[in-house]
């Protein structure tokens, strides 16, 4: 009559689910992204992005300083490119004097225990807000290549620790292993975005950075994948291990939760999934309404990825949940 077995034993009392828990979100898990930008020492709010703001530099540097006060392992820098700056061949991107290449050294000198993590892509630099160079109205590979390990470079000169090429080019993290290296910047990690979805969720994002009027009707379909795949997710990560990268990542999050499984599974390395602005947006959004419980939703969130196999994740949620799991 009665059940034999009942799983509701273990969940009965606070220490219990306490001991039986299988997974754990610490602050070491943590990426904290950060849109900069150029002007009078000003915060300017992203109305698509409730409580997130484009920072300059004297700012980011607060910022930091209470991330690595906190123990967030990294930051990750997003610039937001004066307008005027922009061209077709997003050649701002390979200025050494360059927003985000400044930001590295004035955060270098800091000399904080924490990581720097710049993304490798041209939309933030280009007039039409593609991740790389357009010919007959397509992006092209090869010569695009060409101009992200000029980029990749300048960020490494600059002390960026972890290049983070976000273009999805074919063999791009092969050829920047070699800029790299050539350069002299053989201890400088690459972190892949191995498995990067052509996805709605980027909208808050190309607010932010300001790519996304560049962009207009334009898509990245002939480069990003495609959400219905999952098997070509798994070729996109092979690759770019074999082309040398340290740690791979999975992007947008939420939605893709069953490609971090399988690619850490498969693949065996530090794998991380970035929770994207879109995922944002949707989270605050409710909580602005009283729709969700903010706290604890952001917080399940996080978990999921942890459960799902992700070593970490970049959200713009690290440092509210950094204090949040600072104070127990
Ligand atoms: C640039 C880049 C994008 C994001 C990270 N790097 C946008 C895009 O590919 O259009 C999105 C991050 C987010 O939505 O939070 N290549």
């Amino acid at each position: 009559m009665f059940p034999q077995i009942r799983m509701r034993r273990n969940r009965r009392t606070d220490w219990s689910r306490r001991l039986v828990s299988e997974n754990q979100l610490s602050v070491n898990d943590l990426i904290w992204p950060l849109f900069i930008q150029d002007g009078a020492n000003q915060k300017t709010e992203i109305p698509s992005m409730p409580g997130v703001q484009r920072l300059t530099i004297e700012h980011l540097i607060e910022e930091a300083r209470s991330a690595a006060e906190l123990k967030i392992p990294v930051i990750a820098l997003f610039p937001a490119t004066d307008p005027a700056k922009k061209t077709e061949g997003g050649e701002e991107s390979f200025n050494p004097d360059n927003l985000v290449c400044r930001a590295v050294r004035a955060l270098k000198a800091e000399n904080l225990n924490l990581g720097i993590l710049c993304d490798v892509a041209l939309d933030p630099y280009t007039s039409h807000g593609q991740d790389g160079l357009v010919k007959d109205g397509y992006v092209v590979n090869d010569e695009t290549i060409e101009v992200l390990c000029r980029q990749a470079v300048v960020q490494a000169e600059a002390g960026c620790d972890i290049i983070a090429p976000s273009d999805m080019m074919d063999g791009r993290i092969g050829e920047i292993r070699e800029a790299l290296d050539e350069a002299g910047f053989q201890h400088v990690q690459i972190m892949a975005y191995a498995a990067k979805y052509a996805s709605a969720f980027y909208g808050p994002f190309r607010d932010a950075v300001g790519s996304g009027t560049n962009l207009g009707t334009g898509d990245k379909r002939t480069y990003q994948m495609d959400p219905a795949n999952s098997d070509e997710a798994m070729r996109e990560v092979g690759l770019d291990i074999n082309e040398g990268a340290d740690m791979v990542m999975v992007k947008p999050g939420m939605p893709y939760l069953d490609i971090v499984r399988r690619v850490k599974a498969e693949f065996e390395i530090p794998t991380y999934a970035y929770q994207v602005s879109g995922e944002y947006a949707m989270i605050s959004a409710a909580a602005q309404n009283g729709w969700l419980d903010r706290q604890r939703c952001i917080l399940e969130s996080l978990l999921c990825f942890k459960r799902a196999g992700a070593d970490g994740i970049l959200t713009y949620f690290a440092k509210e949940v950094a204090e949040i799991l600072q104070a127990g």
